[in-house]
């Protein structure tokens, strides 16, 4: 099978102010020196800095993406982003369905798959997340919660190049717990088989990161699962070191 180019995403979350741009800009120095890193790298920084990102790094290969967007294209919504306003500010991709905005704010896969319609219709890559909370793991249900949050939140129209899926559990995000190795290796090859049976060729070919508590001492293990596509990193994506430390498993040799 072919090789699937990993991506790796920092969401920086509600974190970041103007002054954050020189962690943007040692990444993107860190990518410069190494061309042949064998992932993409993108930031996902607040609203706020897009703009100012993806102008600074319109010579660089760090991506830019946006946190969550509303799924209509524009109205009376106040406080709320659209697709296109992130496209327009420079972002190639929005993350949409994370378990933050699925809890603090209610979102159901139905939103979520509407949110990543709207991400498409902008040109935006869709990065879709799913993933269990503690209790539903204790009571043995990770893959029920997976494939009903899968079936739910992809849209019609959903590619391998439009389309990227982040398998986030709940209880592992900004915990410094993860998975087993072996339990990562089983959720994701159960939602590559869900890709497959959805979207054929296209499943085959999405890519599938893993996110939650990934650091620079577990990204190579975690990295090295199978059907592991890349990571979706909060925390230590802050860092420029500490991020570089995760994305240069990818690096050749
Ligand atoms: P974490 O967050 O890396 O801080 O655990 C991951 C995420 O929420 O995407």
């Amino acid at each position: 099978m072919k090789q699937l180019r990993p991506l790796v995403a920092g969401n920086w979350k509600m974190n970041g102010l103007q002054a954050s741009w020189d962690e943007a800009e040692r990444l993107a120095g860190f990518l410069s020196e190494h061309a042949s890193l064998a992932a993409d790298v993108m930031l996902c920084p607040p609203s706020t800095l897009i703009s100012q990102f993806a102008t600074g790094l319109s010579d660089s290969s760090l991506l830019v993406g946006g946190q969550d967007c509303h799924p209509e294209v524009s109205g009376a919504h106040t406080g709320d982003i659209a697709a296109e306003m992130l496209a327009d500010a420079g972002a190639t991709a929005v993350i949409v369905g994370h378990s933050e905005r699925r809890t603090d704010h209610g979102e159901t896969s139905e939103l979520v798959r509407a949110k990543a319609a709207a991400a498409h219709w902008a040109g935006l890559m869709a990065i879709i997340c799913v993933g269990e909370t503690e209790t539903e793991r204790k009571s043995g249900e990770t893959l029920n919660i997976v494939s009903t949050q899968l079936a739910g939140s992809l849209p019609d129209g959903a590619t391998a190049a439009n389309t990227v899926i982040a398998y986030e559990p709940v209880w592992a995000i900004g915990t410094g717990l993860t998975p087993t190795p072996d339990d990562v290796a089983e959720i994701h090859a159960h939602i590559r088989s869900e890709l497959n049976g959805k979207l054929g060729e296209e499943g085959a070919q999405m890519r599938i990161l893993y996110g939650g508590s990934v650091k620079p001492g577990n990204a190579a293990e975690l990295m090295g699962v199978a059907n592991v596509n890349g990571a979706l990193v909060g925390g230590a994506s802050l860092k420029a070191d500490d991020f570089w430390g995760i994305a240069s498993v990818y690096l050749p040799g």
